[in-house]
């Protein structure tokens, strides 16, 4: 067994969630995919639609040297205004200087990032959120990723509703995909790969299919995560069995694959990517989920961030995962201010074998995610007496004469995963029946690593085995494996994969901006592609167990089609809003979410402004709201030049007068530099979404050396909708200790605006962060 076999978590195959460093690759000789921005008001007056200006402008550029034409792929109606083609540098040269052109990027490639969660949430039939927004009823969510298995139980269509006459949308044609594919429940699914086929991928070759079908399996777990059907008796092997069904059971489902698998990993392009947002603009999505990123560049050369923002215009909601690259500071990916981004978390529930060491001697629980419902009885098992390479199993330590047959028992070995994997190598080459490892790398291991029947317990307990390991004369060993623990303490924690904030283009907002469960998630999966492997054989199952943002996005985006469902006319940013100040900060063991990675309490650069919860989202009192514009003069305050505006905004009716990066936001991030003391000044405007007129009251919780006044601290509305100013200053005292490494990094404290004899309290966290410049020797955030 290699490294590349198996994966830990912290290089792991299984955890989802894209992005390709590589920035563009050659199609042959010069010739690229490049997207092009155009200003559709410079198109001539014969033309009848800019498709045709842009068809006519490309057939009439002249052969380069090699005398390859121009290939179009896509035109671009909503997400942008302009088109991608395969073109040399010369037709790029004389494309860029054609009248109307804005902007030329080349194509990117970006990579996926990857139920008891509904009660997890706290999502009830008879009350709360569920019944209040008819489960979803008639919302659309646009899922871009990697296609769907449209005979998954999961999107069974029974009790739906017709589907709604707006709907434009369609069910694609293609390998393995007809119309009566589509029902009521998934009421469109479109492919998108002209751009991956331009980049030298060839889909018949990588099996994938080349329609709306999911090969890999990430589409199917993600859209049935956000909106699958209720489902009786899902399991996976054994494991979890119980009731499975997605955050928005009513709401419909459109697919708009355009990752695909190549080799060993998923890719997709970012022209693919922009057709399948604009396809899902045209067709009217409410709601749109990307578990996937682009690397983090300038926010209008990323095809998420303009994607998003051309649905922002229309009032579509965007939820993004942030990212698989924790826990480092400023490792979020779709940190654009009109994405909503989000973390993952834990969810109390776990997966244990139950050890019992000689006649009833010693009885100790650990951790294991074996798929099968094995119980072993009394199997001898060993321990390298004496000789410590053998007691760690260290690497060709063992003698498979030794061990055959029996299960072995491997002490802690201080060496993180590293040291984890050389054990995990040495009971596969010795062909060990089966093993205890004394270890604190269980809780970072992924399902999908558990493919021989091992546990792992805690380096504590490993102490007490070893005890009796080296007094018994004749070891053994009975072991359940399949057992599920619920009420697991303390949940959630911040997954230790789940990216960090700042966000690097944008530091000025807070990301990520919630966390939502993204560890060991169950979802519906393609029945036909093993997923877990165990001795020679791939198992097949048709739900998984996988952990991601990918998987805590679409929580997001159901909770989003819940709240759509209730507040018809809310805008993205007062439902963001909603969800953002009524998210819980304190676990179920009532302290601050911790991180999983440290076991310390987390900030709001690891959970944003904390847990969403569902049913206090439904009625948040007050919203902090945003306009387009005011993201534009966001674009203004951080430089952006008019070109770069209009290019992501798709408007060129602007002006930087009012540049600002005081976004009305729910909450408040301060960036430091080595600077000893720094005063901030926000302002912000509050609306009021509940009925009758309310009065509201500041509180302020600051930690040491912030000091937070608000002004006015008392706030009154005079009704639904009407509006209420205030103004914040945040002063921070570095002392003398203003080095990066000091303990005032992910410093935070909370505004809670108190409702006067009500029930509402709206809730945003005050944290503070150094700069990227100077914060590059410092990986950690701390309280
Ligand atoms: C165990 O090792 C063999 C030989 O190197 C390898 O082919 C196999 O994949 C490994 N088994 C597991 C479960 O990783
Ligand atoms: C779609 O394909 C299925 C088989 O997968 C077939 O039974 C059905 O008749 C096809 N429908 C159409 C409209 O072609
Ligand atoms: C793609 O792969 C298939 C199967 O290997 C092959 O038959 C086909 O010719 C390839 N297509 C291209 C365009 O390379
Ligand atoms: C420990 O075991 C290893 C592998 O069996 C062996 O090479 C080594 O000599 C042993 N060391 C001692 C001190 O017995
Ligand atoms: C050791 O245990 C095994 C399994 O219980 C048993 O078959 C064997 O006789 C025992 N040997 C001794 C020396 O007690
Ligand atoms: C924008 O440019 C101005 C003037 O050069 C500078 O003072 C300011 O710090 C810049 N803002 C950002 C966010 O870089
Ligand atoms: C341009 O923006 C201004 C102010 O926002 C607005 O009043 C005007 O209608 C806009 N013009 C066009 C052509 O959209
Ligand atoms: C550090 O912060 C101070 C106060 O906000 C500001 O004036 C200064 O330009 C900043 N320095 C750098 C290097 O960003
Ligand atoms: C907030 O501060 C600004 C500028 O200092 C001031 O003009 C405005 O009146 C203040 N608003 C409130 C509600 O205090
Ligand atoms: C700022 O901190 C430095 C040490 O980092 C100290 O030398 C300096 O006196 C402090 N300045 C002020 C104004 O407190
Ligand atoms: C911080 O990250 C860098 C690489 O990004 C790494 O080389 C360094 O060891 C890390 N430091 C700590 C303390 O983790």
């Amino acid at each position: 067994m290699s490294m590349a076999n198996f994966c830990p978590s912290k290089f792991l195959l299984s955890l989802f969630l894209l992005v390709w460093t590589a920035t563009s690759s050659s199609v042959s000789g010069d010739r690229k995919t490049y997207i092009i921005h155009m200003d559709k008001s410079a198109m001539p007056a014969p033309f009848s639609t800019h498709h045709h200006w842009y068809m006519s402008t490309l057939s009439t550029l002249s052969s380069s040297s090699d005398g390859i034409a121009p290939t179009h792929l896509y035109t671009y109606t909503h997400v942008m205004d302009g088109f991608s083609a395969v073109l040399s540098q010369a037709h790029l040269d004389q494309i860029r200087n054609i009248p109307g052109h804005l902007a030329a990027y080349p194509d990117t490639i970006g990579h996926l990032h990857t139920t008891h969660t509904p009660k997890f949430l706290g999502l009830k039939k008879r009350a709360g959120i569920w019944p209040a927004a008819g489960f979803g009823n008639d919302i659309i969510i646009g899922v871009i990723d990697t296609g769907i298995w449209p005979e998954s139980e999961s999107f069974n269509d029974d009790g739906m509703p017709p589907v709604p006459a707006r709907w434009h949308g369609i069910c694609e044609v293609g390998t393995e995909f007809n119309s009566s594919h589509c029902n009521k429940k998934l009421i469109g699914a479109r492919s998108f790969s002209k751009g991956f086929k331009q980049h030298g991928f060839n889909i018949s070759k990588t099996k994938d299919y080349d329609s709306p079908r999911d090969f890999l399996g990430h589409g199917t777990h993600t859209s049935s995560t956000a909106a699958g059907s209720r489902v009786q008796h899902a399991d996976y092997f054994g494991y979890a069995e119980g009731i499975v069904v997605g955050v928005a059971p009513m709401a419909r489902i459109a697919m708009y694959k355009s990752l695909f698998f190549h080799e060993t990993d998923l890719k997709s392009a970012a022209t693919d990517v922009l057709a399948g947002m604009d396809q899902a603009i045209e067709d009217g999505v409410d709601v749109m989920s990307l578990s996937l990123g682009f690397p983090e560049t300038i926010f209008d050369g990323n095809p998420i961030a303009i994607g998003a923002f051309a649905a922002l215009k229309k009032g579509i909601f965007v939820s993004c995962s942030a990212g698989n690259s924790g826990p480092h500071a400023y490792t979020i990916l779709n940190g654009a201010p009109w994405i909503t981004t989000i973390g993952a978390g834990t969810i109390d529930r776990d997966y244990a074998a139950h050890i019992t060491l000689g006649d009833n001697e010693l009885t100790v629980n650990g951790r294991s995610v074996y798929p099968e419902n094995l119980f072993v009885s009394e199997v001898p098992i060993y321990f390298g007496h004496g000789n410590r390479s053998k007691e760690i199993c260290a690497p060709y330590s063992l003698d498979p004469k030794d061990v055959a047959g029996k299960y072995i028992f491997c002490a802690f070995v201080n060496d993180g995963l590293v040291g984890f994997t050389r054990q995990l190598n040495e009971m596969n080459r010795t062909g060990a029946a089966g093993a205890i490892f004394s270890s604190d790398m269980g809780k970072f291991l992924d399902p999908k690593n558990f493919n021989m029947p091992y546990v792992t317990i805690n380096p504590k307990d490993g102490e007490l085995v070893k005890n009796y390991m080296t007094n018994a004369k004749n070891a053994t060993v009975s072991i359940k494996f399949q057992i599920i623990v619920l009420g697991t303490k303390p949940a959630p924690q911040v997954a230790f994969f789940s990216s960090r904030g700042p966000a690097r283009q944008s530091p000025y907002i807070l990301k990520p901006d919630i966390l939502a469960p993204g560890v060991d998630i169950l979802a519906a999966w393609v029945p036909n592609r093993g997923w877990q492997r165990i001795r020679d054989q791939y198992l097949l199952t048709d739900y998984a167990l996988i952990s991601g943002t990918s998987m805590s996005c679409p929580h997001v985006a159901g909770i989003a089609a819940l709240l759509k469902a209730i507040h018809h006319g809310w805008s993205s940013a007062a439902i963001r809003s909603a969800m953002m100040t009524t998210a819980y900060l304190y676990d179920n063991a009532n302290g601050i979410i911790t991180d999983m990675d440290t076991g310390a309490a987390g900030t709001p650069l690891d959970f944003g402004a904390g847990h969403v919860n569902p049913n206090k989202a439904m009625d948040p009192g007050l919203v902090y709201d945003i306009e387009v514009e005011d993201y534009i003069n966001y674009l203004c305050g951080l430089n952006y030049t008019s070109n770069q505006i209009r290019v992501l905004t798709g408007t060129s009716n602007f002006t930087c007068e009012h540049a600002n990066l005081d976004l009305n936001y729910p909450s408040f991030i301060v960036i430091l530099n080595n600077t000893n003391t720094t005063s901030f000044n926000f302002k912000r405007v509050l609306t009021n979404v509940a009925d009758g007129s309310s009065i509201y009251r500041a509180m302020v919780n600051a930690p040491e050396g912030m000091k937070v006044v608000v002004q006015p601290a008392t706030i009154s509305f005079a009704g639904k909708y009407s509006k209420a100013e205030f103004n914040m200053t945040v002063s921070i005292n570095l002392g003398t200790d203003a080095s990066p490494q000091s303990d005032y990094i992910g410093n935070f404290g909370f505004l809670s605006w108190y409702e006067v004899n009500g029930k509402h309290m709206v809730r945003s966290p005050i944290v503070s962060a150094f700069a990227l410049e100077s914060s590059k020797h410092n990986n950690r955030t701390k309280v």
